[in-house]
């Protein structure tokens, strides 16, 4: 693929790219341009001349290419956590007869605080959360179902739904979908005519950078129908304006808020023109080829849990997953673990070739080989 457009550190193969990508080498630059000119030369002038007021609706316009959707389907902003709660809030309020809120009993944690909260702040309307096993989320979907929010791609096992069966499962019994796409742009293709309504991080496949904003997508024909819980200024139909009253900009624009973090901005526009110069079937594919390789090189030696519908990690099980992890790091493998007993290693499209998965997968097998992995201690709260 495109690993020398990537600021990757050596003697470390990187496969902790779902959880935070790596530098693009682009975003570097556009980062001590926009501080050193933009901010330090240009001060306010630039919200025009360096184009910051219009970031959060053209890096949306990025993101939406990226899901092949059409410009003005999605914002840049906030982040998953908040976009969640605003989107839910205004998908919520296009059904007020029904009732209940399908989540998976392991969702990815964020998703679900947000929404029981929502349904506690919301109790005098008798909005009700059910929680199912990941199997269970579309079946039967009753008739109170106003929305099912949750990941495309489990962040734990890495299963992945099929966004297009299941939003179309949930239209035939009234419902809507809010997909979480955390895991999911950025490595795999996405049919954005088969979604309503997303968010996703600018973090993990997009390599953004540490905290990259979030972003949001409205289908075109859903977008004027949806109001935001937080109408902030940027997200006004015109906010130089300063009218007393909020008017929603046009389409998904409405889902911004608050002044835009330009400097994180920057980091991740970079990135989604890095991200846009590969064409997202050709980066599942190369997810796929990674996988594949790293699975037969590795042979038996820890066993995959990670069934065949996936997202990019795959997730491995060892009672000592932890300092197994630990170890891996300090022989050049990076992965993560997740409790009780999950070593995930991700499959990021961009920067990663098969020799480097094929090396990886002869270091696990070469680590667990020797006995003395087993101590390793892991330091920090961060696993
Ligand atoms: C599926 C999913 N949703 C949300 C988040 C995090 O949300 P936020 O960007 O608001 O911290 C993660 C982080 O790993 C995630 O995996």
């Amino acid at each position: 693929m495109i690993p020398d457009a990537f600021a990757l550190p050596p003697g470390q193969i990187y496969l902790l790219g779902h959880s935070l990508g790596p530098a693009p080498k682009a975003a570097l630059d556009a980062v001590t341009r926009a501080a050193a000119v933009e901010w330090a030369q240009g001060l306010a002038a630039s919200w025009n001349d360096a184009g910051w007021f219009a970031a959060p609706g053209r890096l949306g316009d990025k993101v939406a290419r990226l899901l092949g959707a059409p410009a003005a389907a999605a914002i840049v902003a906030d982040s998953v956590t908040v976009n969640v709660f605003k989107l839910a809030c205004a998908a919520l309020a296009l059904a007020p007869g029904r009732r209940t809120i399908l989540l998976e009993a392991e969702t990815f944690p964020t998703d679900g605080y947000v929404i029981e909260a929502l349904a506690r702040l919301r109790g005098d309307e008798g909005l009700r959360v059910e929680r199912r096993p990941h199997t269970e989320l579309f079946e039967d979907i009753g008739s109170d179902v106003a929305l099912i929010v949750t990941a495309q791609v489990d962040f734990r096992t890495g299963a992945a739904f099929d966004l297009a069966a299941c939003t179309a499962a949930a239209a035939r019994a009234g419902a809507r979908v809010l997909w979480d796409l955390s895991h999911s742009l950025g490595a795999l293709a996405i049919d954005a005519t088969a979604i309503e309504l997303a968010v996703g991080c600018g973090y993990k496949y997009l390599n953004g950078g540490p905290g990259a904003p979030g972003w949001a997508f409205v289908a075109p024909h859903l977008a004027e129908a949806l109001e935001t819980p937080l109408p902030g200024w940027f997200g006004h139909a015109a906010p130089f304006a300063f009218e007393p009253a909020y008017r929603p900009a046009a389409g998904a624009q409405r889902f911004a808020a608050g002044t835009p973090p330009i400097l994180s901005f920057a980091a991740l526009e970079a990135a989604l023109d890095v991200a846009l110069r590969v064409a997202p079937r050709d980066a599942e594919a190369h997810v796929r080829a990674l996988q594949a390789a790293f699975l037969d090189a590795l042979g038996d030696a820890l066993p995959c849990v990670t069934p065949a519908a996936c997202g990019a990690h795959l997730a491995f099980t060892h009672p000592e997953a932890l300092a197994l992890k630990t170890a891996l790091i300090g022989a050049g493998v990076v992965g993560d673990f997740r409790p009780p007993d999950t070593i995930r290693f991700g499959f990021s499209p961009l920067f990663l070739t098969e020799r480097d998965v094929i090396d990886a997968a002869r270091i696990v097998r070469e680590t667990l080989a020797q006995d003395d992995w087993r101590g390793a201690a892991h330091a920090g709260v961060v696993t």
